[in-house]
């Protein structure tokens, strides 16, 4: 994982220096035009948005876009409502759950699930996070293929826990819960994007404090997805799992 202090808002691009100024200040982060020689990552602002790069991969920008051929091809012929997670949060006849995504990353479960119908509140802890899924959304609003989708899902950046337990949040009726894993081997760190979200993010060791915190909300049903290869959370039994194609959703009912 990499300290908070390595990381800076950069642009070389004077159209977009006065957002660069402001996402700056937002995040409390340096603000540079020229790339720094020691390896560091990068919020880039530039005309396809905000992206983050890093100074020591060949991997490209990572920049949220809803409206990539995959995210279009998984939405119109991803199975639907009978897709492993459209039936892990209880999406079955005309029940259309209200989400809470607890970590929101990528969005990309998140846009799934609000392409089925689902309304989604997306939690984001980490403020890099936060303003990439900011960007991807405000462009995808602009997408009229997709603002209907996208006015469906809303953007909050806090930890999910304190979210949970705060008595005034209770517009949800499903808890979903992908949080990071370590990474098995190093051939699974081989896809780019999740590479650089584990050098930005590392691993997400609290997931039992999230966990028993949503499972004692006023949630019906909480999901935890997971790689097919891990445990349960410990000595936690799901009442029942569901298999997806790379990954397996615990129900707790
Ligand atoms: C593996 S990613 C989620 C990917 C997402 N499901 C997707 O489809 O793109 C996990 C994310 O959850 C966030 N996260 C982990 N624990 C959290 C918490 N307690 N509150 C808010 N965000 C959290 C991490 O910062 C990270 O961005």
């Amino acid at each position: 994982m990499i300290a908070d202090q390595a990381i800076a808002v950069f642009t070389e691009d004077k159209r977009y220096l006065q957002q660069a100024v402001d996402l700056a200040a937002d995040l409390v982060l340096p603000l540079v035009n020229k790339r720094p020689d020691e390896e560091s990552l990068l919020l880039v602002v530039d005309r396809h948005g905000v992206s983050l790069v890093s100074t020591a991969m060949a991997h490209g920008p990572l920049r949220i876009d809803f409206s990539s051929p995959s995210l279009n091809y998984r939405r119109r012929f991803g199975g639907g409502r009978g897709q492993a997670i459209a039936r892990a949060v209880g999406l079955k006849g005309g029940n259309t759950p209200r989400v809470l995504d607890a970590t929101a990353g990528l969005g990309r479960d998140s846009f799934v699930l609000a392409s089925l119908g689902c309304t989604v509140i997306m939690i984001e802890r980490s403020t890099i996070m936060a303003a990439l899924l900011a960007d991807g959304l405000s462009r995808g609003q602009r997408d009229s293929d997709i603002a209907a989708v996208i006015d469906r899902m809303s953007l909050r950046v806090a930890n999910a826990v304190g979210w949970i337990n705060a008595d005034e949040n209770i517009d949800f009726d499903v808890i979903y819960i992908d949080p990071m894993f370590p990474p098995r081997t190093k051939s699974a760190l081989v896809k780019g994007d999740m590479q650089l979200l584990h050098k930005l993010l590392g691993v997400d060791e609290d997931i039992e404090l999230l966990l028993s915190t949503a499972l004692q909300s006023n949630a019906s049903r909480v999901v935890v997805k997971r790689p097919k290869k891990f445990g349960n959370v410990v000595g936690l039994k799901p009442s029942f799992v569901l298999q997806g194609r790379s990954s397996r959703f615990d129900v707790y009912l």
